[in-house]
């Protein structure tokens, strides 16, 4: 009786959700808000192919770790890549937050990316059982974060909620309270500090990790021009002769290489506008864009997409958190909020 009371007591039984990204994992439980912001990696160890590290422990590792480990992200692009990964990774994440506890039918709330294939939200949904979902329900990622962000979605004839994340570029259009249309775009912050990389190898022949790119770009990256003159000092290896050099950035420098992705980013924005009934222009212009996801936070973001779009653009106080609040709301409110919902029947756990 003691041993099973004791066992009983290592289950959960939770409410939560799970924002499997590009380049970060977030998860809320219920009563704790926000519980779980890591990066989207895994180091798994070549000799036996078992996890060493999750989250921010294998991000640590990355660019520097021991041969025998290898770090690799499960999701690319906001899809799941490798399925096994992903429930390492997430498996590996909870048992950090949930201290050893199992859960017990959980219900978990998944953001997904808007445009998913059905094969690709059953990877969502599967991965989600896999942890130990009872009840598993899917919203598309612009979607949870107009909720999450408190938008207007139910008074607005034309309101456009466009989240930036790390792998993709997603804009969804709500007129009444019912979604319109919902795009995605293979395009992120990762290009972007993929651009960095590449922009200093060719200009200041010198290679660059991943973290100095990172580093560089989120602290003096931007998008629009502005008034501000910054230079900083990077570390990184010559192309010529393999050996350390130090090289000055400026950020006009890293606004040049980071062009290419910044327009991509900007021109799939203006492509989702065009594809707008004319009736909800009005609206649109009166509310502007809604920008959130972690690339938001780039510097003269809003100020590049105004200036492509010519519609005004407002970032909301935590843009990276909007899809991960909003998945929180969406699943206490499912009166409210269920018909941006999807919960397949055949894909639901009915034990
Ligand atoms: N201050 C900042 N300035 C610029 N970029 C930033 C900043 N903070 C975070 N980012 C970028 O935001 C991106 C991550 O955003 P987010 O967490 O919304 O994406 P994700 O959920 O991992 O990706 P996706 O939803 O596209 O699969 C990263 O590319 C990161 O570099
Ligand atoms: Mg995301």
């Amino acid at each position: 009786m003691k041993s099973l009371f004791r066992s009983v007591k290592n289950l959960l039984s939770v409410d939560m959700g799970i924002d499997m990204g590009t380049t970060r994992t977030r998860v809320f439980v219920r009563g704790n808000g926000v519980a779980l912001d890591e990066p989207s990696f895994v180091a798994v160890n070549y000799r036996d192919g078992e996890t060493e590290a999750v989250g921010k422990e294998a991000y640590k590792l990355f660019g520097r770790c021991p041969p025998h480990l290898e770090i690799l992200k499960p999701v690319e692009r906001g899809v799941i890549e490798n399925f096994e990964l992903a429930e390492a990774m997430l498996n590996g994440l909870l048992e950090n937050l949930f201290k050893k506890k199992a859960l017990l039918g959980a219900r978990i709330c998944v953001v997904s990316p808007t445009g998913a294939t059905d094969v690709e939200k059953k990877a969502f949904e599967d991965v989600a059982i896999q942890v130990g979902g009872r009840e598993v329900f899917l919203v598309e990622a612009p979607v949870a974060a107009a909720v999450g962000m408190g938008l207007p979605i139910d008074k607005a004839r034309g309101l456009v909620c466009v989240y930036l994340g790390g792998g993709t570029t997603q804009a969804a259009v709500f007129s009444e309270g019912e979604l319109m249309f919902s795009v995605s775009e293979p395009v992120g912050g990762e290009d972007l500090t993929e651009a960095v990389i590449s922009g200093i190898r060719k200009k200041h022949r010198i290679l660059v990790g991943a973290h100095t790119a990172e580093q560089l770009k989120t602290a003096m990256g931007s998008a629009y021009p502005s008034d501000r003159d910054e230079t900083r000092e990077i570390y990184g290896k010559s192309v010529m002769d393999g050996l350390p050099r130090a090289q000055f950035i400026s950020n006009w420098e890293l606004r040049e290489m980071m062009e290419g992705p910044l327009n991509r980013i900007a021109n799939a924005i203006k492509a989702s506008l065009e594809k707008a009934p004319p009736d909800l222009a009005a609206d649109i212009k009166r509310h502007g864009l809604y920008l959130c996801g972690g690339t938001a936070q780039l510097e003269g973001m809003g100020s590049l997409i105004s200036h492509v779009t010519g519609l005004s653009c407002s970032i909301s106080g935590n843009p990276q958190h909007a899809c991960i609040q909003g998945a929180e709301k969406v699943s206490g409110d499912m009166r409210k909020y269920g018909r941006f919902t999807t919960t397949p029947g055949s894909r639901q756990f009915t034990g």
